[in-house]
This record gives structure tokens, C-alpha cells and sequence, in this order.
């Protein structure tokens, strides 16, 4: 038995490589957090090591005082995550005040949690706050459709999450509270943090202009799903406004997307329609 047999351990590294599969991770690009459930911490405890040094994070999720998460590393590869879990994901322990991490497992050889680990950090706090508790994975892509998008619509959540909701007929279903969105800023630190975590309080996805997108939910499948619904929805969007020049004749209006939203008993966000 290894820490590899436990099976949130097998189920996060299946959603490393599936992102991977989708081309969503160039070189070390993206990274994924995951709060583990109190049996799933019991059952990788045999295989945690001499925790390392508390590390500050620079932001502060009081309600995530002594939680533990699988993370990905700095620096490290999604693609080489499936033949090398030990040097490339961790789980890390967070401390009774909530602003500073330890090492549990694997990030071996002196590796680091991601870069965006405040980022996902208080994702994770306001995510957790806003669904009772339910939300348990941050995951941060690189899809290249998104990250077009925000080169060609305003950087705002109305064009954004009508944009998207008007690109495939399931978005508004599968995300009918829209999508954030965060202006363009430098990756890898609080400033970041706090103000995706604004963007998170509202929405369970947040676009990172010219960088990338992050999704949360409950479990893998939702996140994963989620993510690979904006994205393809980004992809359709950039299929027309590229064949037909912008010229659009027709679309999902209105009245449609309200019809969906009632088909499916799901409350659509108001502020985004005409
Ligand atoms: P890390 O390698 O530190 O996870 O960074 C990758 C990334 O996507 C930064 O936004
Ligand atoms: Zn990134």
C-alpha cells in the first residue's frame, strides 16, 4: 500500500492529466488545489513525513485554520505529474490562524506549492464561505480560447458571461450566475489573491485577463466540467467571430436563455441581460 492507492490521491492526479490532455498546461503552466475531507487526511496519514517550516502565505483564510490541501508545485509540469506524483504534487497542512502553510507529503526535493497558492488560498475561503462549506477544488488553466476572449471583449463580467451563455446552449445551465473577471495583473502574489477572491465571492469562475481562468466547485468532475464548459464555449465564440468577421446573424437571445433557465429550474444572473 502507498499513499498513491488512497483514492482522492488517484482522482486529483487523474484531473492533473486530463488538464494536461487538453492542452489547458504548457511547460508549468496552471495549477490545482484540492481541501481534503477528514477521512481522506486519516487515510494519508500513514504516509506523511516531518512536517517542514511554517511558510507565511502574505494573506490570511481564518476559516480554513487547520485544513489540508493537495496542491501542485511550483514550477512543476502537469504532463509529468501522473509519472512522478512525488516531486510534483504535496499535500500541505494550514496553520490555527490560517495565513501560513506546512509540507505533510510529496513536493520532494525541496519543491514548493504553486506560486498561486494565495490565489487558490482564498478562493478556497471566500468559495467555502459562499457555498456552506461545499467547495473543495480551485483549478487554474491556461485554455488558449479564454484567454483569446479577452483580447477582443471588454474586460467586464456582463460581456464575459452573456458572450459565453450565447456560445452553447448548456453554459447557462451549467453556469447561470456568469462568469468574473479580473483585469490584468501580476501573477503569483496577494495583490492577485485578494482581488480574484473579490471576483470569487460573486462567481464561481473568474477569467485572468491575457493569463488564463480559474474555476471552483464541489468535486473534480464539477470543477473539471466547468472549466472545459467555458472553453469550449470561448472556442465556438472564436469560430464565429472568425469566419463570419463579427457578423453575426443570429444568436441565443434573451427570452431564450430565460426560457433555458426555466426548462432547468435554475436562476439565471439578471444583471446580464439586456
Ligand atoms: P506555478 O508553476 O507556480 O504553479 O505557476 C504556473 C501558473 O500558471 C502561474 O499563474
Ligand atoms: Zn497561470
Amino acid at each position: 500500500m502507498s499513499i498513491l492507492d488512497v483514492k482522492v490521491i488517484g482522482d486529483y492526479i487523474r484531473m492533473c492529466n486530463d488538464g494536461w490532455l487538453q492542452g489547458w498546461h504548457e511547460r508549468n503552466g496552471g495549477n490545482l488545489t484540492y481541501r481534503m475531507k477528514a477521512e481522506e487526511v486519516a487515510e494519508c496519514r500513514p504516509f506523511f513525513r516531518e512536517p517542514g517550516p511554517w511558510v507565511n502565505m502574505g494573506v490570511t483564510g481564518a476559516n480554513l485554520a487547520g485544513e489540508y490541501f493537495l496542491t501542485t508545485g511550483s514550477g512543476k509540469f502537469f504532463r509529468n505529474v501522473i509519472l512522478d506524483p512525488a516531486h510534483s504534487i504535496g499535500i500541505v497542512e494550514i496553520n490555527d490562524k490560517g495565513d501560513s502553510w506546512r509540507i505533510v507529503w510529496g513536493l520532494e526535493g525541496g519543491a514548493r506549492p504553486t506560486s498561486e497558492f494565495p490565489s487558490h488560498f482564498m478562493n478556497h475561503s471566500v468559495r467555502v464561505a459562499a457555498t456552506d462549506g461545499a467547495c473543495r477544488v480551485i483549478y487554474h488553466a491556461h485554455p488558449a480560447n479564454i484567454i483569446a476572449m479577452t483580447y477582443t471583449l471588454p474586460l467586464t463580467a456582463k460581456a464575459f458571461s452573456r458572450a459565453l451563455w450565447q456560445s452553447a446552449t448548456e453554459c447557462p445551465v451549467v453556469f447561470p450566475g456568469g462568469v468574473g473577471v479580473v483585469e490584468w495583473m501580476v501573477p503569483g502574489g496577494a495583490d492577485i489573491a485578494l482581488a480574484t477572491s473579490e471576483v470569487m465571492k460573486q462567481f464561481d469562475a473568474a477569467v485572468w485577463a491575457h493569463h488564463g481562468l480559474f474555476c471552483s466547485g464541489p468535486d473534480f468532475d464539477i470543477t473539471f466540467g466547468l472549466m472545459h464548459t467555458i472553453e469550449k464555449a470561448a472556442e465556438i465564440y472564436n469560430l464565429v467571430m472568425s469566419s463570419s468577421g463579427g457578423r453575426v446573424l443570429q444568436t441565443i437571445s434573451d427570452a431564450n436563455l430565460l426560457a433555458i433557465a426555466e426548462e432547468f429550474g435554475v436562476e439565471l444572473n439578471k444583471d446580464f441581460l439586456d
